[in-house]
């Protein structure tokens, strides 16, 4: 589809080179990609989150073409954060990943803070205080697990933008209006009935597998999931059972289909004041009675019994989920390597509490900047994984050619402790 995109004069400066090469790049990308999807005009944005930040997913000529945008004079104009990278950034040496591959992961990432872009490595940018969204805002986010969040937990506008379209809006500071930045595109398509218990953030994470499969790219209303639910939280920066089950229920649906906004009902912002206005009429209906399904899918390999890395933290661990486990962890011993991922910002703040301390005693990892997925894990020797989330049975399998359990969060601690899963 092609559109009448309508510019102001400051945009059309911008993409006629006033500002220079790299900015007139960047209007060059949000402009081509208003025009393709029939935007009517350009929004400002006032965040964005950038995405393929690992090595492993650049390769030497990403690692070039950020490089070259910065050295074209191009700066981000927004708030803009960074997912998380391939490796830890200050104990890759300690953590053995090979110089080869640190150095142009080093390198990528000063491409970045060249352009002005936080370094904070993580997925889960609402989980820290100064970059978490609000309602109403419209943002350019790149991470499929945080446009969900965004948009179905806060209420926030955004699309799930790629890598160079983030960054191009954050360098122009504006994104196309298509998609979800249009109230009309927010409508459920599917309504869910949920006819079984769906207790634990392992439970969730089979939930996004059956409705995300089911829904593909569609905008679910799940009907009685606030049932199962404990109440919203004003304030995600500290965690909590209701963050922890969203966060792993977005990023599994992301994930499973392509979802980027659910509603639930009389629970998320949205379907909290619009209520059934917000489902389209020709709304298909999904029940969903066991979750059997779900887990067979994610627990892929069942005769694996010996784990190399357990990994628990995907997306990145928030605070609640951290001081849980090192309540679990507290005085014990591990059999086997443990991940817990999460963001530098949150390890910081656990790390006041006393907790990374606490895990790290006890011969596990609370790893910063990076994930199982987008780490070179394999080069590590892992060859079996166990983990308590969705996303990560299904991505961890298919990046790194692991072999993969899957389980609540205690069987895969219980699993650190013994080295097996039972
Ligand atoms: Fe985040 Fe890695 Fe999972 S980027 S959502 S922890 S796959």
């Amino acid at each position: 589809m092609t559109s009448d995109l309508k510019l102001t004069p400051q945009e059309i400066a911008l993409l006629e080179g006033a500002e220079g090469p790299g900015v007139q790049r960047a209007m060059e990308i949000v402009v081509t990609l208003g025009r393709i999807y029939g935007a009517p005009d350009l929004v400002p944005v006032g965040h964005v989150q950038i995405a393929g930040v690992s090595y492993k997913n650049l390769g030497d000529a990403g690692v070039a073409f950020l490089h070259e945008w910065a050295e074209e004079g191009a700066r981000v104009r927004v708030p803009t954060t960074l997912n998380p990278a391939g490796m830890e950034m200050d104990r890759w040496q300690e953590m053995g990943f090979d110089p080869a591959f640190a150095q142009p992961q080093i390198d990528a990432i000063m491409a970045f803070v060249k352009m002005g872009v936080k370094p904070t490595l993580s997925c889960t940018p609402y989980l820290f205080p100064d970059d978490a969204p609000a309602r109403g805002e419209h943002l350019a986010w790149a991470e499929s697990s945080a446009v969900v969040w965004a948009n179905s937990v806060v209420g926030a506008y955004t699309n799930r933008e790629g890598g160079p379209s983030a960054l191009a809006a954050a360098i122009v500071g504006r994104t196309a209006r298509y998609g979800y930045h249009l109230p009309e595109n927010r409508l459920a398509t599917h309504i869910v009935d949920i006819r079984c218990p769906v207790r634990t953030i392992a439970d969730f994470g089979a939930l996004s597998y059956m409705v995300g499969k089911r829904v593909g790219a569609g905008v679910p209303w799940f009907a009685d999931l606030a049932d199962w639910l404990p109440p919203l939280p004003n304030d995600f920066t500290q965690g909590g059972d209701a963050g922890d089950r969203l966060k792993t229920l977005g990023a599994g649906l992301a994930a499973y289909g392509a979802v980027a906004l659910y509603h639930v009902a009389g629970y998320t912002p949205e379907a909290r004041d619009q209520g059934e206005a917000l489902i389209r009429p020709n709304a298909q209906r999904i029940v969903i009675d066991s979750l059997d399904e779900g887990y067979a899918i994610m627990d892929a390999d069942p005769d694996v019994t010996e784990i190399d890395l357990v990994t628990i933290g995907c997306p990145h661990a928030s605070l609640s989920e951290l001081r849980y486990i090192a309540q679990r962890l507290q005085g014990q011993k591990l059999a086997t390597r443990l991940w817990v991922t999460t963001g530098r910002i949150t390890r910081a703040r656990a790390e006041q509490a006393g907790w990374v301390q606490i895990i790290e005693e006890a011969g596990g990892e609370v790893v910063a900047d990076t994930c199982a997925v987008v780490a070179p894990v394999r080069s590590l020797g892992v060859r079996t994984m166990a983990t308590n989330a969705g996303k990560m049975a299904n991505y961890a399998p298919m990046h790194s050619g692991v072999k993969m359990r899957f389980g609540d969060i205690d069987r895969c601690l219980d699993a650190a402790i013994t080295g097996r899963w039972k």
